[in-house]
């Protein structure tokens, strides 16, 4: 039997080894790796059943196949319970056993490239796409990777766009807790009363609608990170409620009257000053303490302006992609750093996205970025006082003034063009003309 089934399995294109007994095969899986051992149950010396049990342990990612006599069915069982893939009766057709070799053989892959695309995302949403070699960002990294593997709640502060929810993950994939949930509420997204029982869950009618009991999101992210997002957005009634977890790591499902036990993390942020709520009254004070634990403050873009060509190049490389590559005229890499950026990481991804479509060529010329920004910013941002080293396109640079200036005064006026011209100090005609010059740019 051993024979044959070498035979035809080397046949249909697998590397077999053949070994007499249990002990043979059990040399052979200690000194190289299998994809899969198919064993008889009953053999003389070690069974087929401790052979399993031995190979499990050894290399629990081989696939076992028992082969039994009817009699020994029951074992066959047992043999299912310790791991064995499958089991099959003699006498039995070849081409039954062809195709449990091969459907264990697809799963285990399958298995494989699952493990390998989970941890591929769970590395992606670390520090892969966190960029920033700026000294500001430096340190929050270090501090992040500090963080991550105390049980301590964190508040993430910082201007819209920031990168909060990035910093939020980051710290959850570098915990002990990776493997488990990391479960994101958006606290400014949802009325007090959802809100409520989306965040503890709910007990069969406890209010019109509840038609059923329902788990809340603390319970689901047991084991893992909460992610509280515009924490400064809840109710003062739902803020002790979550004073409550913070401090017993207990809460009851709205309508419910047993105490939920659970182990999370809280990660909280907003991009209020919480502190500045607190003395306004709009945040509860001894809730800004429980969360204040570990705060991480991330700067604005204006203030890490080196970072913008690394974010510049990382956007532009994801907006591209699987196309051509396109790259960023060195005026427009300057112009890009000299904008305030209101918006932070958030716009320039936008911008850049916008960029990387408006430009037909392979390199993103100034002209572009000047029209995409000004949808957005008070344009003087972008003319220089200063006269830097390596000089300036007065042309250029006029000629946009100019541009930006017609459109404001067009914008003021209602698009009457007798009186854009005279905030201006132009006569009609001049006005009229410089506009002709613009009309198709
Ligand atoms: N340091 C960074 N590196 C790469 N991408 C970043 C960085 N910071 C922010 N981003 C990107 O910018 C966008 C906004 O980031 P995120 O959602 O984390 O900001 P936020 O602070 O939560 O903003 P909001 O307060 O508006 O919710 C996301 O697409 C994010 O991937
Ligand atoms: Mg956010």
């Amino acid at each position: 039997m051993r024979d044959f089934l070498a035979i035809m399995l080397k046949k249909e294109g697998h590397e077999v080894v053949a070994a007499e007994n249990g002990a043979d095969a059990l040399k052979a899986v200690q000194t190289e790796i299998f994809d899969l051992v198919i064993t008889d149950v009953k053999m003389p010396g070690l069974n087929g059943i401790d052979v399993l049990k031995t190979i499990k342990e050894l290399s629990p990612d081989t696939v076992v196949i028992m082969i039994t006599a009817f009699a020994t069915a029951e074992s066959a069982v047992e043999a299912m319970k310790l791991g064995a893939y499958d089991y099959i009766i003699k006498p039995f057709k070849v081409d039954e056993l062809k195709i449990i070799i091969h459907n264990s053989l697809e799963k285990r892959h399958l298995r494989k490239e699952n493990i390998l695309l989970k941890r591929e995302i769970r590395s992606k949403a670390g520090f892969e796409n966190f960029i920033g070699k700026s000294e500001p960002m430096q340190k929050i990294f270090s501090l992040i990777r500090q963080v991550a593997d105390t049980p301590s709640t964190v508040l993430i502060m910082g201007e819209s766009g920031t990168g909060k929810e990035l910093a939020a993950k980051a710290v959850h994939y570098s915990s002990a807790r990776k493997d488990g949930p990391f479960v994101t509420v958006n606290c400014g997204a949802l009325p007090e009363t959802l809100l409520e029982s989306e965040l503890f869950g709910h007990m069969k009618g406890a209010f019109t609608g509840s038609v059923s009991n329902k788990q809340g999101l603390f319970e689901a992210a047991n084991g893992g990170t909460v992610f509280l997002d515009e924490i400064s957005a809840t109710t003062p009634a739902l803020q002790i409620k979550l004073l409550r977890v913070l401090q017993e790591r207990t809460f009851m499902r709205v309508g419910g009257t047993t105490e939920i036990k659970v182990d999370v993390r809280v990660i909280a942020a907003s991009n209020k000053d919480l502190l500045q709520e607190t003395a306004k009254g709009a945040f509860r004070e001894d809730l800004y303490y429980r969360l204040n634990v570990l705060p991480i403050h991330l700067p604005p873009l204006r203030d890490r302006k080196d970072d913008i060509p690394l974010l510049a190049d990382h956007f532009l490389t994801k907006a591209s992609a699987g196309r051509a590559l396109k790259k960023l005229a060195p005026e427009t890499l300057k112009l890009l750093m000299r904008y305030r950026w209101p918006g932070n990481v958030r716009e320039l991804e936008n911008t850049i996205e916008r960029l990387a479509i408006l430009e037909s060529g392979d390199t993103i010329r100034a002209e572009h970025v000047m029209d995409s920004l000004r949808t957005v910013l008070p344009s003087a941002e972008l003319i220089p006082t200063e006269l830097p080293d390596e000089g300036i396109d007065l042309e250029t640079l006029l000629g946009n003034a100019e541009k930006i200036f017609l459109r404001k005064a067009l914008e003021k006026t209602g698009g009457i063009q007798t009186e854009a011209a005279k905030l201006l100090g132009l006569s009609h005609r001049s006005f009229r003309h410089r506009l002709q010059k613009y009309k198709d740019s």
